[in-house]
């Protein structure tokens, strides 16, 4: 394996498009996942913990630390979305538990810590809630200057959202995360739920990736029939998968074409969590988001069937 892997920290709330994400960065040869910092989100911590176990466990990387993060946003509580990703977050299968326990680090000193001992070079990939990368930024505010290059899952960049009509879960979740993460960072990748609209799967083809023979396609198909279906009931022939779509660009940026705005998020009222894209470059300030437009569909379509039938 080439030394020149680029060091990979995936903050996330596993959920079944978290899990395909982290499937993607496991296949790509020229990334190193060194550690899942993990938050809650889709489903309350202790769930979001065990999936990630368990998803390192099945794809036989118990060698990936695993570390727990925030139980709860930084202020205000709000709802989940189990009933999407079901009540466990991986669609009630009722897996057997992980042999391996989380590590006793906590997931925002584990951040911080990763931070240095791979600064300059470090990608984050935050696909949950910001719970833990906000909570890093109080701890340490100079971590911005470590990270190399920072992704989120998160917002709807024109105020088309997925859980409130306007507002994005991630965002939506920990509105106070965000705010304090997209303020910090001069410059992030953000892949938004109006992107993942418009690089749905065909329930037909993931169906087939899902049917490899291959432990990884099994459990995937598992974890994710109960929201499979959900989504084809509502919102028709194609599958939309948030966290891949962001994994994608993060782990191959070549295929994306991507715009740079002034983004922040509001915190008040009907609006809370909505995010708010300066399109028309009228905000004095520069832009700080690196926004995903279009990405190669062709090109994600293979990196997740690969990802499915690696193992
Ligand atoms: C985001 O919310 C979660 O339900 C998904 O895992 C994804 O990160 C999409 O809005
Ligand atoms: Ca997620």
């Amino acid at each position: 394996m080439s030394d020149n892997r680029i060091p990979l920290l995936i903050d996330t709330d596993p959920g079944v498009d978290d899990a395909l994400a982290i499937l993607m960065a496991f296949d790509d040869l020229a990334h190193e996942v060194i550690g899942l910092t993990i938050v809650a989100g889709n489903v309350g911590l202790k769930h979001t913990v065990a999936n990630a176990l368990k998803l390192c466990e099945v794809a036989g990387r118990g060698d990936i630390p695993v570390f727990a993060g925030c139980a709860e946003p930084l202020l205000h509580p709000a709802p989940d979305a189990a009933d999407v990703h079901g009540a466990d977050g991986f669609g009630d299968i009722g897996y057997t538990q992980a042999a391996r326990a989380a590590e006793a680090e906590h997931a925002v000193q584990a951040i911080i810590r990763l931070s240095h001992e791979h600064a300059g070079r470090l990608l984050l990939v935050a696909l949950g809630p910001l719970t833990n990368v906000a909570l890093a930024l109080k701890l340490d505010p100079t971590l911005p200057s470590r990270v190399a290059r920072l992704v989120v899952m998160g917002g709807a960049v024109n105020a088309r959202g997925n859980i409130t009509p306007f507002a994005e879960f991630n965002t939506h979740f920990d509105p106070e995360a965000a705010h304090i993460v997209f303020e910090a960072f001069e410059t992030f990748d953000l892949a938004d739920w109006e992107a993942t609209l418009a690089h749905g799967f065909l329930h037909v083809d993931v169906d087939a990736w899902c049917a490899a023979d291959a432990e990884c396609a099994r459990f995937y198909d598992a974890i994710s029939r109960k929201t499979r279906a959900w989504s084809g009931e509502r919102r028709g022939e194609r599958w939309h998968s948030a966290d891949s779509l962001a994994m994608a660009f993060a782990l191959a940026p070549e295929g994306a074409e991507t715009a740079s705005h002034r983004l922040s998020v509001s915190l008040d009222g009907p609006a809370r969590g909505v995010t708010l894209v300066d399109w028309q470059g009228l905000d004095p300030r520069p832009a700080n988001a690196r926004i995903l437009l279009r990405y190669d569909q062709a090109a994600f379509e293979a990196r997740v069937a690969r990802a499915l039938a690696a193992i």
